[in-house]
């Protein structure tokens, strides 16, 4: 096992704070509870409290700490707040780590034995489609966004998305409304298809936006990896949000070829903030798929069979998945799953 780990943590506003804090605390138990490395905690202003406190959103010594670390972690940043003028921070930070797609992963672990579990994994292209950000009014009545697409970004994420598929189950859906946006469609399913040959192992299909929809409702089992374009992706991994296990336990990586970073699907959450009853699952399960992606399988692995029995035994929950628990008690409860399974190993 390596001896040292350096996390860059950016835990940004709201309950942001408070979940990065409690994934923070699990990391900490590895070392001692399963011979992990020492982590490093390394944090770093970003958001809106940052913007408001040095006029800064996202500052170059955040950046640079990013790039140094072996890991980054991130809580929310309430970038609602954050005004259109000022640099968008989740924006800024993709582009200077040169990341071009976005994974969330929506898995159910059932309280109890009814029904299949869901593991869906929405991949999606973050750099262009229709959230390019060209959007210009054409006079006062009318407006228009351009949708984009390129054969090279839409490549890049697939590959990082079929690549996914390979650690998974080897299937995956590539997402599109050719009907409707033929030229654009046309572009993404070729780009798709090209790199789906370097990966003869991985079953494919294409699926119209709108029905994979509804079969992600009416059977998730379906699905292994979901691959969109950048807005239908957005939407599509708040419907599988709603049909494994929900926002609050939902985690998320946004990958490049070199760099990465980890955060919960969730935003800032400002109506929750302060409470102590924010969900840290999602911010924990992060830091989970960080120390996967960091080729620590086993403490990834550890964490993820921990929160999975909490959840499972559904007796300290937050009340978004209809507990009582505050945060504490959750991370808590999450750090004795990882005692218990470490002595008894
Ligand atoms: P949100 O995800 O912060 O909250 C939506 C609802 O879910 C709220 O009722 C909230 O209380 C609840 N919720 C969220 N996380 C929770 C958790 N861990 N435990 C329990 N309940 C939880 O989305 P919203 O309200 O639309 O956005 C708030 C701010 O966050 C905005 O400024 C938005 O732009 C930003 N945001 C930032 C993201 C990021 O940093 N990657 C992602 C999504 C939103
Ligand atoms: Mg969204």
């Amino acid at each position: 096992m390596t001896s040292a780990a350096s996390i860059c943590v950016i835990p940004g506003d709201g309950i942001g704070p408070e979940v990065t804090r409690s994934a923070c605390r699990v990391l900490a138990t590895l070392e001692d509870a399963l011979g992990g490395p020492e982590f490093r905690f390394d944090e770093q202003p970003a958001g809106y409290d940052a913007y408001m406190a040095s006029g800064e959103s996202l500052s170059s010594q955040t950046i640079e700490a990013a790039h140094r670390a072996d890991g980054v972690l991130l809580g929310a940043m309430d970038v609602a707040r954050i005004p259109k003028e000022a640099v968008q921070p989740l924006q800024a930070l993709r582009k200077r780590l040169n990341l071009c797609a976005s994974l969330r992963r929506a898995r159910s672990v059932r309280q109890g034995a009814e029904g299949e579990d869901v593991d869906v994994l929405v991949v999606r292209e973050i750099t262009e489609g229709f959230y390019s950000g060209i959007e210009y009014k054409v006079d006062a009545h009318s407006a228009c966004a351009v949708r984009v697409i390129t054969r090279g970004a839409t490549a890049r994420a697939a590959r990082l998305a079929f690549e996914a598929a390979r650690q998974r189950r080897g299937k995956l859906t590539a997402v599109h409304k050719l009907g409707a946006l033929r030229v654009t469609e046309s572009v993404f399913l070729a780009a798709v298809a090209e790199v789906a040959e370097e990966f003869p192992d991985i079953a494919w299909e294409t699926k119209n936006v709108d029905a994979c929809a509804l079969e992600l409702i009416k059977v998730p089992q379906h699905f292994d990896v979901v691959f969109a374009s950048n807005a239908f992706g957005d939407i599509l991994s708040d419907v599988a949000a709603a049909v494994g296990g929900g926002i609050g336990i939902m985690p998320s990586a946004c990958l490049g070829e070199v760099s990465a970073y980890f955060e919960p699907v969730h935003g800032s959450a400002p109506d929750i903030a302060g409470k102590g009853v924010a969900n840290p699952l999602a911010a924990i399960t992060s830091a989970a798929w960080l120390l996967r992606h960091l080729s620590m399988t086993t403490l990834a692995d550890a964490v993820d069979a921990a929160v999975d029995e909490v959840v499972r035994e559904a007796s300290t929950l937050t009340p978004d998945l209809g507990g009582l628990a505050s945060s504490t008690e959750v991370t808590d409860a999450v750090i004795s799953a990882i005692s218990r399974a470490s002595i008894s190993s």
